[in-house]
């Protein structure tokens, strides 16, 4: 970590760069994702759905940004290359030969709210560490994640379906 003058305690910056550090590799890993789905998308919902999965990219590449730049701002050094993706992302790799729309749903809700679950828990431990600044950075990209869910799942959601 480098030195600054920020007036957080070293362990707390230390917690907090861990926590950012995997959740950048994840959201990254969503990001090319989401791509993939917008270029291998078929089926009648085509064109709904190839612009719907491109409607995450912008938003996602801001969620990146602000993560990446708070662990430098935390003295860390921000590791976005592909090789440690590969190596580290915590979702699961894409099957390149999903097709049908509704699959590619209910795969990309299942990343979405996988990573919303790291992303919940790392806002409590950011907390605890003493970093509200983490902790309030994270509840952004949270409700941002919860709220890709429900347009995912209104999507699988079929006609006369019953409220639990
Ligand atoms: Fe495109």
């Amino acid at each position: 970590m480098y030195t600054t003058r920020l007036g957080l305690a070293d362990n707390a910056r230390k917690t907090s760069i861990a926590l950012l550090q995997a959740v950048l590799i994840d959201t990254l890993e969503l990001r090319l994702t989401v791509k993939q789905a917008h270029w291998t998308v078929r089926g009648p919902r085509f064109q709904q759905l190839h612009e719907l999965f491109d409607s995450f990219v912008a938003p996602l590449d801001q969620e990146i940004d602000e993560i990446a730049e708070r662990i430098a701002t935390l003295g860390g050094i921000p590791d976005g290359r592909s090789g440690s993706i590969a190596a580290s992302t915590h979702l699961q790799a894409y099957e390149l030969d999903t097709r049908a729309g509704h699959a590619h749903l209910i795969a990309l809700a299942d990343r979405f709210a996988t990573l919303g679950d790291t992303v919940r828990s790392s806002i409590d431990a950011a907390d605890q560490a003493g970093d509200a600044d983490t902790a309030d950075l994270l509840t952004a990209t949270s409700r941002f994640l919860d709220k890709s869910v429900w347009f995912l799942e209104a999507h699988l959601s079929v006609e006369g379906d019953e409220l639990e």
